[in-house]
């Protein structure tokens, strides 16, 4: 992805071959600024913050937090600290613990002194993959954008999306964007109803942000619309992204999403999540039941952040003051809702049988 002319991806390492660098996503769209990691406790704190967010940049940071604390004592002692505090940074994405577990499988067997080189390469290499793995995504959809183009005589496509699940929320391509990046790349006409996501509003300030550099047409909507759009026949189909998907294909994602799903059903809109393999857990079924939901601070419903017309970024209070409020940070759409899984493998139905045509390993998973 390009910003001002000049390709990044969300996280690099730096000319020291050790620290690395990545976008802080807190201070998008208004400000585009950097933040180096040099620890795994910067790692952490990115993390849980969200300077970093979105389920496969979450794995990548967390994993390179672990090249850190490597570096600095590779002992198994060490290691499995800093397991244990990158892990319980976010609870929800599964990522997160795969990108852990695949550090943990390169290294444990190693001498302590070759451990901090395969630490980085096996990093490195999560970080590319998931380039390939997104770009393999956008190929897989593509194809279902095309096929409702041709049905419309090339008339424009609208799809919603909810949340941030592109370029800032992997390593590069996205996920639920990269299909849409390549269908307007092709010269498919295509336009974005972007729900605002709130609290932290992901879509108007980074999905937003992310379609306008790459020049695709993208409307923000307040999340309550996309019923209404749907409803007079505005929305041709949902692409949203995954934060954890079940064995037999219940998905979590960001707030929201399951009454956008239960809109779509209700109208007839096809309803698609994509998602890389690292985000499936195969140890899970029934993911309202048994997805951990991750609950974050009032203050994020309570406050808002934005620029004033002077130009200056402030925090305002914008409920009234005194009142609680909760914080859910995801939501469940069952499989029934799901019309198809869009992987790097192909699409599927969101069903145990759907996701084992494409993965055949783990027929015995569970
Ligand atoms: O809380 P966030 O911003 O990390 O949540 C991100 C989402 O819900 C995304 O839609 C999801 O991670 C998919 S990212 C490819």
């Amino acid at each position: 992805m390009k910003i001002n002319g000049k390709a990044y991806r969300t996280i690099w390492v730096n000319e020291d071959q050790w620290s690395v660098t990545v976008i802080d996503q807190t201070k998008l769209p208004h400000e585009f600024e950097t933040l180096r990691i040099a620890s795994a406790d910067d790692a952490a704190r990115a993390i849980k913050d969200m300077i970093v967010r979105g389920a496969p940049l979450i794995g990548a940071t967390a994993a390179y937090g672990l090249c850190m604390a490597l570096r600095e004592d590779a002992s198994d002692a060490a290691l499995e600290a800093a397991y244990a505090m990158l892990a319980e940074t976010r609870p929800t994405a599964i990522n997160l613990k795969w990108a852990l577990d695949a550090m943990v499988d390169a290294v444990k067997p190693l001498p302590a002194r070759e451990r901090v080189a395969a630490a980085y390469a096996r990093a490195a290499k999560i970080c590319d993959d998931d380039v390939e793995i997104c770009r393999r995504i956008g190929v897989q959809g593509v194809g279902l954008i095309r096929a409702i183009a041709d049905k419309k005589s090339g008339g424009v496509v609208n799809v919603l999306t909810h949340c941030n699940a592109g370029w800032l929320a992997c390593v590069d391509w996205g996920t639920a964007l990269a299909p849409i990046y390549m269908a307007h790349d092709e010269g498919i006409k295509i336009h974005v109803w972007v729900d605002e996501t709130r609290p932290r509003n992901q879509g108007a300030s980074l999905t937003a942000f992310e379609l306008g550099r790459h020049g695709v047409a993208h409307t923000i909507i307040p999340d309550n619309a996309g019923g209404h759009l749907m409803q007079h026949g505005q929305v041709d189909m949902c692409i949203v992204g995954t934060d954890r998907t079940t064995a037999r294909g219940d998905v979590a994602n960001k707030i929201g999403t399951y009454l956008k799903a239960l809109a779509a059903h209700d109208n007839g809109v096809p309803f698609y999540v994509a998602l890389p393999y690292t985000t499936i857990d195969w140890t899970l079924d029934d993911g309202v039941a048994e997805i951990p939901i991750e609950q974050r601070s009032a203050r994020e419903v309570t406050h808002m952040t934005g620029r004033t017309d002077k130009g200056a970024i402030e925090t305002i209070e914008i409920s009234a003051p005194g009142s609680g409020a909760a914080n859910y940070g995801f939501d469940v759409t069952p499989a029934r809702l799901v019309t198809g899984l869009i992987t790097e493998r192909g699409v599927t139905p969101a069903t145990r049988e759907g996701l084992l045509s494409l993965y055949p390993e783990h027929k015995n998973a569970g």
